[in-house]
């Protein structure tokens, strides 16, 4: 990679000058040259697929500082209101808690948080401990199976539908329909699924507020906050967010989680003979190989100086959590797990945005290890092993696209 200098950073680029994060050694371990990256200094100007340049935030305490910046924004619509746009996007897509600043986004999270607690969270367990023991159950059916396709995707599908209240036999087009959003599939396909999901979830939601159940879409039609309420769109756009952020985040946390413990036989042995430590062991795969390696997104309102690099208003900020999480400022030998760290990483991001679900991932990624590591004497890696996986072709997300095993009875 060459570093030409533009307004005083290095613009990384490989030599051709394609996006270095989206090389064959990027998809298969994305951290050598995230720290490559780093090693030009924590704010860096990088080269994108589409030609454009974006700063990256690599090193922790910057990376903490821009996730809970003011002057960083996610409200992508009203910033970007005065670009031309031959996108068709439902609202209920595009104008998410996610992509919305203060003061809106506190209303719309308050209200958001009253249904969506930790003992709400909490309430749940047991009901994650049978919906993994099923997946289990058929997966040990199997000689050789498929830890992703058969038990880490469909395990957080399940969760979120069953906390939605959307019926069994709805679930595959919701699947499908969220996985097309997040697949930066053609725009046509993506503005037709954002059309889709929100309509299915404009007609939940009116049968929900008709017959209100126990589910947490019945809660959200309830929640209220001072007299005030969630208007109908912006509970069609939650649910919506809640379905897509969800399932896939948390299904590359098991994956990946899977993946370091299939390598690691004596974790593998402790964590089995000691499940208390697992709380602990899901943080440090959490910071170790989290899901998401490059996102998130911000766009400058006005020119700001971060880690040393002055940023101009307008400028997109990504930050990148899987970067920041091995800084080696922050983390000794940031490159190895070790449970019981202190340190904090940014998987779930930090500051207002900071992850309304990271409480369910968190009990989901749990009770996922424990039922994988207690229903068998051993589960090991099957095919080429561990260290042949192959890995999802995704810039921003990161985890296994299969995880072939076979069990020890
Ligand atoms: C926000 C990561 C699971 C719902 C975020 C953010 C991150 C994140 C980094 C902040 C983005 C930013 O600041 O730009 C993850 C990871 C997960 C996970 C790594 C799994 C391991 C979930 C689940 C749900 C969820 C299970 C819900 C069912 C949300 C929502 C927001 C959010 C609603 C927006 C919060 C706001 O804007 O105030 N997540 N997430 N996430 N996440 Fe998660």
């Amino acid at each position: 990679m060459g570093s030409p200098t533009r307004n005083g950073v290095a613009v990384q680029r490989n030599a051709s000058g394609a996006d270095p994060l989206a090389s064959p050694e990027y998809f298969r371990d994305p951290y050598p040259l995230l720290a490559a990256v780093r090693s030009g200094g924590p704010v860096q100007r990088i080269r994108t697929g589409n030609g454009r340049t974006t700063w990256l935030v690599t090193g922790w305490a910057e990376a903490r500082a821009a996730l809970a910046d003011a002057r960083l924004s996610k409200d992508t619509a009203r910033y970007f209101a005065d670009r031309p746009s031959n996108r068709n996007l439902a609202p209920a897509v595009s104008r998410t808690l996610l992509a919305t600043d203060p003061p809106d986004h506190g209303r719309l999270r308050k209200l958001a948080m009253t249904a969506f607690t930790p003992a709400a969270v909490a309430r749940l367990e047991p009901r994650i401990r049978v919906l993994a023991g099923e997946l289990a159950d058929a997966l040990a059916e199997r000689a050789e199976a498929d830890l992703v396709e058969g038990f880490a995707v469909p395990l957080p599908i399940a969760v979120i539908s069953e906390l939605l209240g959307i019926p069994e036999p709805d679930r595959a087009a919701v699947r499908r329909w969220s996985d097309e959003l997040f697949a930066a599939a053609a725009p046509d396909t993506v503005d037709r699924a954002s059309h889709a999901l929100s309509g299915y979830l404009t007609r939940l939601i009116a049968d929900r507020r008709a017959a209100p159940g126990d589910d947490v879409l019945s809660g959200l039609i309830a929640a209220r906050d001072d007299g005030d309420r969630l208007s109908e769109p912006e509970l069609v756009s939650l649910a919506a967010l809640l379905v897509v952020a969800g399932h896939e985040t948390t299904a590359n946390l098991i994956g990946n989680g899977m993946v370091t413990l299939l390598r690691d036989d004596a974790l593998r042995a402790r964590l089995r003979a000691d499940l208390a430590l697992l709380p602990a062991a899901v943080e440090e795969f959490l910071r170790h190989d989290g899901p998401l390696t490059v996102a998130t997104f911000r766009y400058a309102t006005e020119p700001l100086v971060l880690g040393g690099a002055t940023i101009a208003a307008g400028d997109v900020v990504q930050v990148a959590p899987g970067a920041a999480n091995r800084d080696p400022a922050r983390f000794d030998a940031p490159d190895s797990v070790r449970l019981g760290r202190a340190g904090g990483h940014l998987s779930f991001g930090h500051g207002p945005h900071h992850c309304l679900g990271a409480a369910l991932a968190r009990v989901e990624a749990r009770i996922a290890f424990e039922v994988l590591l207690t229903r068998w004497t051993d589960i090991r890696p099957a095919g080429h092993g561990p260290d042949a996986v192959e890995w999802r072709r995704t810039r921003l997300m990161r985890g296994p696209a299969r995880l072939p095993v076979t069990f020890v009875p």
